[in-house]
């Protein structure tokens, strides 16, 4: 049976905690202990306050040390009722500050996160664990830690006086100590592992308001109310499983401490009673009164504690959630070489690259090319034949699996990812848009840029009448009242404001009308000059002129050349281009 109330992994977390965010609090949580401890203390006179004023009742004192009594007792409570203040004050000072200290930091990490990690974990777990366990982790340091403390303290220092009043009387107490841990140990193993399934079940009923969310339009269009509702009632039915068998687990603490009392107070009141009754025991009813009132004042206190221990196991499953984000290495985005002459274009060549998101899994397969520098290049190919995935890895979101990919003859897997991505401008697939006015939006690229810089960029990616119209309203969240292509327009529009050397265009006007996207390749096109850019289209129109273009198939460069080139040597270029030819008559 394991006896031991933290494992080694719950040890680790405590101390990562305390010194990353506690013990530079030291000096405060002194002061917290001491105002507990004289609030602990406070009890212990009062018991020795109402025994001398029980002695001066029994044994016929007179009325002042009567009123000096109960002034004194009025004295002590008044202390206790200032440390009561002063206590939770100091406290929520130190663990508000702790915890946002703690958030600033996960949102640190999480940013630099690899791209990977998103890839695989949902929504649900990562606002679960920077939101709602972080807000519990902090109820719970915050308030049940102070409040077990200052119980501890009150349980210690009673039950050492009760010891010094009565040693007999408080061994007789203290026959019940080893079933309680035996009980309450087997509680906590069972709240660890039920926590640890109401977390899972959160978090999936989390991700599910998450795509509800950005599924709406969808849902609404196509009915699928029902279904949603479903689903989501599905985790929350979890949810409330998992949550009254953890509070039921939970439950059994505070009967295994009454029952506990209830035998406790017997074998007091009858060994205090015979104590009494016998002769020789210097025993009188007064201290036997105390004694038991003694108890009382620990009871409740002990089982705030046993409680606080319950709640602990389920915090500790909150702080290895949590504290397990720090595991996964974040991208280090100084460390490596900074780009060497950033004035001319750049040319990118891939020797001999392979890569598979999943193990044994390769999405691009001994690639080799060449995008020579200063040049308009293009990719196309079939849908999930790698031309995105090309593109991130240019601005190394994921890490090659052989090859070797470079920037004017510099190998990326060296350069520092602050320098290399300074050179990208991307328009992706899946735009970023804020809930903020469209300036703002756009302004996103380059945050020092003046209002009138901002306008020229709106206006060569043909949204300036937009922003006008607008007059600076928000868009919605995720830009939820812009139309697909307004969306691509700001995209555009950033990569306007802030044109660094290479532009990667990945479907960028895909959803543009062709006299609006004809507009824009004209803008794109002066952009370009003495700039290294790729753009991946499915429309042809928009690659014609390019200098180069490469066709991609199932992860491999099946052509390359210009328009002419390929036109005429019927591969799989030729044919998109017949299948495209009635749209261009
Ligand atoms: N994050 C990911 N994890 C695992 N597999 C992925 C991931 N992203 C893409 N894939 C897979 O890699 C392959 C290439 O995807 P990629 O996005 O590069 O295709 P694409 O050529 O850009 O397609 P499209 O024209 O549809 O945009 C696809 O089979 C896709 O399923
Ligand atoms: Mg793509």
């Amino acid at each position: 049976m394991n006896l031991k109330l933290f494992s080694e992994q719950d040890t680790k977390n405590l101390k990562w905690f305390w010194n990353n965010y506690m013990r530079s609090r030291m000096v405060w949580l002194i002061i917290v202990s001491i105002l507990i401890l004289i609030q602990g203390l406070v009890y212990q006179q009062f018991l020795v306050l109402t025994e001398t004023g029980l002695r001066v009742i029994f044994d016929n004192g007179s009325y002042k040390d009567l009123i000096w009594i109960c002034l004194a007792v009025f004295i002590i409570f008044s202390v206790r009722a200032v440390m009561s203040f002063l206590i939770p004050t100091i406290s929520a000072k130190l663990t508000t500050a702790a915890l946002f200290e703690l958030r600033r930091d996960l949102a640190r990490h999480v940013l630099r996160l690899p791209q990977s990690y998103f890839d695989a974990k949902s929504a649900g777990d990562l606002i679960l664990r920077m939101v709602s366990q972080v807000q519990r982790l902090s109820a719970f340091v915050g308030q049940a830690s102070v409040k077990a403390l200052r119980d501890f303290a009150t349980v210690i220092i009673v039950s050492s006086y009760l010891i010094y009043k009565n040693i007999y009387l408080f061994s007789i107490a203290l026959v019940v100590i080893p079933l309680i841990a035996f009980l309450m140990l087997q509680v906590f193993k069972i709240v660890k592992r039920i926590q640890k399934q109401t977390e899972k079940a959160l978090s999936a009923y989390i991700t599910n308001i998450d795509e509800m969310k950005s599924g709406m339009r969808t849902i609404k269009m196509s009915g699928q109310e029902e279904t949603e509702a479903h689903r989501i009632q599905s985790s929350a039915l979890e949810i409330k499983r998992q949550t009254f068998r953890l509070m039921r687990t939970q439950a059994f603490t505070p009967p295994v401490i009454d029952l506990s009392s209830a035998f406790v107070y017997m074998l007091v009141i009858g060994g205090g009673g015979y104590m009494a009754l016998s002769d020789k025991y210097a025993m009188d009813g007064a201290s036997i009164i105390t004694f038991l009132i003694g108890l009382v004042l620990i009871f409740d206190p002990a089982r705030h504690v046993a409680q606080f221990l319950t709640q602990l196991q389920s915090s500790l499953i909150l702080l290895e959630s949590v504290r397990s984000i720090f595991d996964v290495a974040g991208e280090d985005l100084q460390s490596g070489k900074t780009i060497e002459n950033t004035s001319i274009p750049f040319s990118i060549k891939f020797e001999g690259v392979s890569f598979g998101y999943k193990e044994n899994h390769e999405i691009l397969n001994n690639i080799s090319l060449e995008f020579k520098a200063g040049t308009k290049n293009a990719i196309v190919g079939s849908t999930g034949s790698g031309k995105t995935t090309i593109l991130s890895l240019i601005g190394k979101l994921y890490e090659i699996d052989e090859g070797k990919i470079t920037l004017n003859d510099q190998d990326v897997s060296k350069l520092s990812l602050t320098s290399l991505r300074d050179q990208i401008s991307i328009v992706s697939q899946d735009i970023v848009i804020f809930d903020q006015s469209l300036e703002d939006n756009i302004r996103y690229a380059k945050p020092e840029a003046t209002d009138a810089e901002v306008f020229k960029a709106a206006k060569e990616a043909k949204i300036g009448g937009l922003i006008k119209e607008k007059s600076g309203a928000p868009v919605g969240p995720k830009g939820s009242q812009l139309s697909g292509g307004q969306k691509q327009r700001v995209a555009l529009a950033r990569t306007f404001l802030k044109p660094a050397p290479i532009l990667l265009l990945d479907e960028a006007t895909s959803a543009l009308d062709s006299i609006t996207e004809a507009g824009i390749a004209r803008a794109l096109m002066k952009l370009s000059k003495n700039r290294t850019s790729i753009i991946v289209a499915h429309k042809l129109d928009l690659i014609k002129d390019a200098d180069m273009i490469f066709v991609l198939e199932d992860g491999s460069v099946v052509e390359s050349g210009n328009h002419n080139e390929l036109s005429k040597n019927g591969k799989y270029y030729a044919s998109l281009l017949q299948a495209q030819q009635p749209k261009n008559k």
